[in-house]
């Protein structure tokens, strides 16, 4: 990632304290753009960001609830009055609430699609038509791989991704015409704290965090680093997908050739999260 003649680059990263967000917050640093770690957890933010100037990286920290439609204009708003553009808004953060369907709570419903996917509207309210009016911007919205296929305890975490997946690949679609980018990122498993519940997600009744991170450990989690490397040297490709790690494709392939047998392998993973927890 290069600068250009609008001087350097400028990225918004929602959910930028921890996991995902941190990483790519760091790595574009690294590359250069200048960073707004935009999360509800304004002082791990703040801490990533000091991180980051301190090995000679232009970061910041907002306080942001991607809830809030008026707050992020707010975000988009102060980095635009300082530098003229956005270039990348990042909108990744996520919950997770597991959990068999016929056991949800109205929150395991609100409070996901509040997050996951009225915060992913909020955050292309907020920026796309700054994107528009300038000509240019790239907006890289965080599915999951559980955005194609069937899950396992995973209903309105599934759900939301789904829709985040339908969103992106529409607003690709319409956002060409103004020279606006937008790509949908689908991480397989990568190690961060939303494996185990996260800092506002939750786990199904009756998991500990050890049980989930064991459960998780079979997919062989990647760490978050390479993982946003590998990431921001896939965007310049603009690619519409970005499914990382590489080998979570034959998931995304098997499940269009063949929904049925996506079904089987998701069922044998209820199985075994049933089994785990009857284990316990
Ligand atoms: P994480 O739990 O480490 O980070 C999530 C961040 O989002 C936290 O910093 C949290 O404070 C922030 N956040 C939560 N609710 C917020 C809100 N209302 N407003 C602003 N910030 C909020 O989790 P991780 O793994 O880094 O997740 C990032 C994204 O990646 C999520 O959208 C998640 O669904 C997605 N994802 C993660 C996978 C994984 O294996 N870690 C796999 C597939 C998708």
């Amino acid at each position: 990632m290069t600068d250009g003649a609008r001087g350097q680059r400028s990225a918004i990263v929602t959910g930028g304290a921890s996991g995902i967000g941190r990483a790519l917050g760091e790595e574009l640093a690294r590359s250069g753009v200048r960073v707004v770690l935009a999360d509800r957890q304004l002082a791990v933010a703040e801490e990533v960001a000091a991180g980051i100037r301190g090995r000679g990286g232009v970061a910041s920290a907002a306080e942001l609830d991607v809830r809030d439609a008026e707050q992020f204009h707010q975000v988009v708003e102060t980095l635009v009055g300082e530098t003229g553009h956005l270039d990348y808004l990042f909108n990744n953060a996520g919950i997770g609430a597991g959990g068999e369907i016929r056991d949800y709570a109205a929150p395991d419903w609100d409070d996901v699609i509040d997050v996951n996917l009225r915060g992913v509207a909020h955050g292309i309210g907020a920026s796309y038509p700054q994107m528009i009016e300038q000509g240019f911007g790239h907006i890289v919205n965080t599915a999951s791989m559980a955005g194609f296929g069937a899950g396992a305890m995973s209903g309105s975490y599934s759900a939301t991704k789904h829709a985040v997946v339908g969103l992106s690949r529409t607003l690709r679609v319409e956002a060409r015409q103004y020279g606006v980018r937008v790509s949908v990122l689908c991480p397989g498993v990568i190690r961060t704290p939303i494996l185990t519940g996260g800092h506002y997600g939750r786990i199904p009744d009756g998991f500990d965090r050890q049980l989930a991170a064991r459960f998780f450990e079979q997919f062989r989690p990647m760490e978050p680093a390479p993982f946003a490397r590998r990431v921001l040297r896939a965007l310049e490709r603009n690619p519409s997908f970005i499914i990382v790690p590489g080998w979570w494709r034959v998931f995304w392939y098997l499940d269009r050739a063949s929904p049925s047998l996506g079904e089987r392998l998701a069922v044998r993973s209820l199985r075994r999260l049933k089994r785990m927890l009857e284990e316990t």
